[in-house]
C-alpha cells in the first residue's frame, strides 16, 4: 500500500481587520480546485479552552497577558494533538490544513505585554507544538485595520486600538526578524485589492 503524502501546514497572520478571513477561502477554493483536501481551522480554538480565552479577549473575564499566553499555548498543544481533529492527524491523512493564527500571534500579541522570550520558547520547544510549512503575513496599515474594524462590529476586543495594534504590528516584524532562518514567513502588502492579494498567495503556496 502507497503511504499517504502528509498534507501542507498554511498559518494566516496579520492584525485584527487585515483580511485573513478572505483569502483564507479564496486559498482553500484554488487548492481544493486542484484537487487537494483542505481543513480550515483556527486559533484560539471552539474548545473549552478557546472558549475561555474568548472570554478574556472580550474583556468579560480579566487576564494577566502571562495567564493569557499560558491558555493559548494549551490551547495550541490540543489544537495540535487531538486525535480526530488535529493539526497532526489532519496532515497524516494528506489534508492540507489553513490554520488562521497561530504561534505568531502569541509572539506579537502576548509579547507585546510579557516576557517575549518566555513566550517563543514554550512555544517553539513544546515537543507537541508543529512548525509550520509557510506562515503568511497579511500587513494592513494599523489604522486601516481598526476603521474596517469599527465599521464591522459592535463590540472590540481587548487588542483593537489603534495604538495597540501599531505595537502588535512592530513585535511581528521584529519577531519575524528574528524567526528569519528558522521558520519561513511571507510578508504580503495587503493593502490592495483581495485578488492581487490571492494571486501572489497563490504563487508562493503552489511553489511551495
Ligand atoms: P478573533 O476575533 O478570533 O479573530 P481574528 O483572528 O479575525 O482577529 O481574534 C482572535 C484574537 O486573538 C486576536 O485579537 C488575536 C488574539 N490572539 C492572541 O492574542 N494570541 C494568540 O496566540 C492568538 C492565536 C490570537
Amino acid at each position: 500500500m502507497s503511504e499517504v503524502k502528509r498534507g501542507k501546514f498554511i498559518v494566516f497572520e496579520g492584525l485584527d481587520g487585515s483580511g485573513k478571513g478572505t483569502q483564507i477561502r479564496m486559498l482553500e477554493k484554488k487548492l481544493t480546485d486542484r484537487g487537494r483536501s483542505v481543513t480550515l481551522t483556527a486559533e484560539p480554538t471552539d474548545t473549552a479552552l478557546g472558549g475561555m480565552i474568548r472570554d478574556a479577549l472580550a474583556g468579560n473575564h480579566m487576564r494577566t497577558p502571562s495567564e493569557l499566553a499560558a491558555l493559548f499555548l494549551a490551547d495550541r498543544v490540543q489544537h495540535n494533538a487531538d486525535p480526530k481533529k488535529g493539526i497532526i492527524s489532519l496532515l497524516s491523512a494528506g489534508k492540507d490544513v489553513i490554520c488562521d493564527r497561530y504561534y505568531f500571534s502569541s509572539f506579537a500579541y502576548q509579547g507585546i505585554d510579557t516576557d517575549l522570550d518566555w513566550v517563543m520558547e514554550m512555544n517553539l520547544d513544546s515537543p507537541d507544538i508543529l512548525k509550520p510549512d509557510i506562515c503568511i503575513f497579511l500587513d494592513v496599515d494599523p489604522d486601516v485595520c481598526m476603521q474596517r474594524i469599527d465599521s464591522s462590529r459592535a463590540f472590540t476586543e481587548i487588542y483593537e486600538k489603534a495604538s495597540t495594534l501599531k505595537r502588535i504590528r512592530s513585535r511581528f516584524f521584529e519577531v519575524f526578524e528574528r524567526l528569519k532562518d528558522i521558520e519561513n514567513i511571507k510578508i504580503i502588502d495587503a493593502a490592495r485589492s483581495p485578488e492581487e492579494i490571492a494571486s501572489d498567495i497563490e504563487r508562493i503556496i503552489f511553489s511551495l
